[in-house]
């Protein structure tokens, strides 16, 4: 089978969509709600083609013999643009404080497409009576802010409804509340978050909807503390992880000496998967006696992918961090630094 993507012929499998065949090609389209191995379901309406005259959501579009596509031109810029200022607007002046600063797809794409109007926020002056007050006041009740349970921090006014944490939860944790324009992703019954942990919810993520939870800025005073010893406990397989995390970043790719910048005093990187538990039971024993280093003046973190592990914290552990956590703190500190990580 055939088709053609810009007037070019390219070779498709029967069960492609067009989305598939461009990102095969290495044809840039945008996407929010696509990711590789959950179901489609054209929500974002980003990734939006020409077929035969009219607009079509290319993840969703099965590619036959034959079809012609167009994947750029100005009314499929604009329609784009529209979508993610509609996805857009709910977001605006929020980055700032938003854990997922310079790390969110949706910002990104913000920034690609230059969306700097917001057309759909009634700005000061704009807003003449009651109805659209009532409006805002009633869009904020159904904002649902969890911080409740021991490892993810939920945050439902940062959602786009892109239903990739509905797809990937192997425990079905997550759903849609309400009805209509009132839908909001959450638990049932809008219970507190409660399952395995085992965090795909937030590596899919495209905004700061889910996140690590974590006391950020005790870390921060932590690492800072020149008094207090830190140190880093690598899980086996993490550096790759953390890498890809801080691609956009920095280009560093001596974790080591990053994570020494950073201001951890001692990395031990797990050679082996799920060797951590002795490990970081002997720090603050063997290793603090050896080094003559008083045990209250250390602090344990450990990065890892497993964040169930901070619920699981005790006199041996003080942190678990993610690789995304990881990036943040570099993030933070390249802001601070004006760019000048260098190592
Ligand atoms: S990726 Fe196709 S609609 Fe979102």
């Amino acid at each position: 089978m055939n088709i053609k993507i810009n007037n070019k012929i390219y070779k498709v499998k029967e069960w492609e969509t067009v989305l598939d065949v461009c990102r095969r090609e290495g044809i840039r389209i945008p996407t929010l709600c696509g990711f590789e191995g959950l179901p489609r379901e054209a929500v974002c309406r980003l990734c939006l083609v020409e077929i035969g005259g009219r607009l079509v959501a290319s993840c969703t579009a099965k590619a036959f013999d034959g079809l012609e596509i167009i994947t750029e031109s100005d009314d499929i810029n604009k329609a784009r643009r529209i979508n993610l200022e509609l996805l857009w607007a709910d977001h605006a002046g929020k980055c700032a404080t938003c854990k997922k600063n310079k790390m969110c797809e949706l910002q990104r794409l913000a920034e690609e497409y230059k969306i700097e109007n917001f057309h759909f926020i009634p700005r000061k002056g704009e807003i003449t009576g009651c109805e659209e007050l009532d409006l805002i006041r009633d869009n904020w009740s159904r904002v649902v802010v969890e911080n409740e349970n021991p490892c993810i921090s939920r945050n439902s006014e940062l959602c786009i409804e892109c239903k990739r944490c509905i797809n990937i939860c192997p425990e079905k944790k997550f759903g849609f509340n309400h009805r209509g324009s009132d839908i909001v992703v959450g638990t049932p019954y809008e219970k507190v978050l409660d399952c395995s942990f085992c965090g795909k919810c937030i590596e899919v993520c495209p905004t700061g909807a889910l996140t690590d939870k974590n006391d950020y800025v005790k870390i921060v005073e932590e690492l800072d503390n020149l008094k207090k010893f830190s140190v880093a406990v690598l899980d086996f397989a993490i550096t790759e992880k953390i890498l890809k995390q801080i691609e956009n970043i920095t280009q560093e790719k001596k974790i080591e000496k990053l994570l020494i910048r950073l201001g951890f005093e001692k990395v031990i990187q797990l050679e082996k998967e799920n060797s951590e538990d002795e490990i970081i039971k002997n720090i603050k024993t063997e290793y603090a006696k050896q080094e003559k280093i008083n045990s209250n003046d250390m602090v344990v973190f450990f990065i890892s992918s497993k964040i169930y592990k901070k619920a699981k914290k005790d006199n041996y552990l003080d942190y678990v961090l993610s690789e995304r956590e990881v990036a943040r703190l570099v993030r933070d500190k390249e802001k601070m630094r004006e760019g000048k990580i260098k190592i």
